[in-house]
């Protein structure tokens, strides 16, 4: 039987207005023509089924971050597929068990690709809409412009690696340095929020409104937790906010800007609405679960070193034993258990089915954003109680986490930063499950 033709996602060039009006306009690389890359939004349990077409100059991959996906469908070229050549394409056909706020990018030269643009929402649907009266999805991104208006091409620059990654200039919340929205008074909104960025890690303010977050990593929280500025986005982590617009001066009232003091607001025009809600949220409902089993969970330890001021004595690359030196000579600033990048032997190997606590040193003077492919974690609490289940999280210069996570996925899963100057450094490993 002829199978129906899948949507097409484009992976191609395309440019936007980004520098004020009488500059250029920016060169990029976007999904379908736009940045961010066309939302995608599905039911919870749908398939997702599209056809990825590859007009760039070079090979790519794309990975949807946030999925319990099937290990053939995570996009890691040389792990899990074959790279889609320059004209090629792929078709991505995997179920979707998570309602939540996802995205996907490209796993390819992400350094590159994603600072060009190659990002989107990936929405699933709960089965029923939570009560809302507006849903918007705002993707967060830095990008580093030039004077002429278009993203500098020192993608490969050792300085950001071996410091904190690649920070931009310019902040755009849905691909715009600006952004507006319009809401009425007394309304809730979801707020889906998305970090996007190379690098950065934003802090979210609400201004004294009432807010709550329902969800972080797209997985809901068992009870929805009251805003306490400032809220921590690192780079790939999303959350989920329900957001009361009561106050009479809300004019603008969503901030977003980053620790080092770089700031950009999304601002949101007030119109006249309705009663307000008393009500607090009652929790999103719940995704299936891959229970935990901390009793019988078997330790493991990761130790996360390199980087500028502190540097490599030496570490493993494919293979070979190299000092610092011979590794920075490749390119190689981070390691993980003293293994620069990936090679062929897994970081842990994890029977199917087992718990795992996963100790997590950062030994460096720069934070990590640690994110598993396939799996989420919870971080095991002072209390030895579970966090809840995240799929990235942030390490601060030389804090100490411990997560666990139940292997309930088979396959090889990547491991790695997600402040992607690092991972292309050597901070990226894998954990196989069988
Ligand atoms: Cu969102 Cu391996 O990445
Ligand atoms: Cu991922
Ligand atoms: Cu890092």
């Amino acid at each position: 039987a002829a199978r129906a033709a899948f949507p097409l996602l484009d992976m191609g060039p395309s440019a936007a207005q980004i520098a004020p009006g009488d500059m250029a306009a920016t060169d990029l690389w976007t999904f379908n023509g736009t940045l961010p890359g066309t939302e995608i939004r599905h039911a919870q349990g749908e398939r997702f089924q599209w056809r990825v077409t590859n007009n760039l100059p070079d090979p790519t991959a794309v990975h949807w971050h946030g999925i319990r996906i099937e290990n053939a469908m995570d996009g890691v070229p040389g792990l899990t597929q074959e790279p889609i050549p320059p004209g090629g394409s792929f078709d991505y056909d995997f179920a979707l068990p998570d309602a939540g706020t996802h995205w996907y990018h490209s796993h390819a030269q992400s350094v590159e690709q994603v600072e060009r643009g190659l990002y989107g929402a990936l929405i699933v649907e709960e089965p029923e809409a939570p009560d809302v009266d507006a849903d918007l999805t705002l993707v967060i991104d830095d990008i580093r412009l030039g004077r002429d208006a278009q993203i500098t091409a020192d993608f490969d620059n050792l300085h950001d690696r071996a410091h904190a990654g690649r920070i931009g200039n310019v902040v755009l919340t849905n691909g715009a340095p600006e952004a507006r929205f319009e809401v009425a008074r007394n309304a809730r909104l979801r707020l889906r929020i998305i970090n996007a960025a190379n690098a950065r890690i934003f802090t979210l303010g609400l201004m004294g409104l009432d807010g709550w977050v329902m969800a972080l990593d797209g997985m809901p929280l068992a009870e929805p937790r009251k805003v306490v500025d400032p809220l921590t986005l690192a780079p790939a982590q999303r959350v989920d906010l329900f957001v009361d617009v009561t106050s009479d001066e809300a004019e603008a009232f969503l901030l977003h800007f980053d620790r080092t003091g770089g700031y950009a607001q999304a601002s949101f025009t007030v119109t006249p609405g309705g009663n307000a809600r008393r009500d607090a949220p009652k929790p999103l409902p719940p995704n299936p679960e891959f229970p935990i089993d901390l009793a019988n969970a078997v330790p493991q330890r990761v130790l996360l070193e390199g980087g500028a001021m502190r540097g490599l004595a030496e570490a493993r690359l494919d293979g070979e034993m190299l000092s610092g030196r011979e590794l920075a000579q490749r390119g190689m600033v981070w390691a993980i258990n003293a293994q620069a990048g990936r090679d062929a032997t897994p970081l842990l190997e994890v029977a199917l089915g087992q718990s795992v606590r996963l100790g997590m040193a950062n030994d460096s003077a720069f934070p990590h954003a640690m994110h598993l492919h396939g799996m989420h974690f919870a971080e095991v609490l002072p209390d030895g109680g579970l966090g809840p289940l995240r799929d990235t999280i942030l390490l601060g210069p030389d804090e100490t986490k411990e997560v666990a996570f139940a292997a309930h996925n088979p396959g090889d899963w990547l491991f790695h930063c997600h402040m992607l100057g690092h991972h292309a450094g050597g901070m990226g490993s894998f954990i196989r499950v069988t």
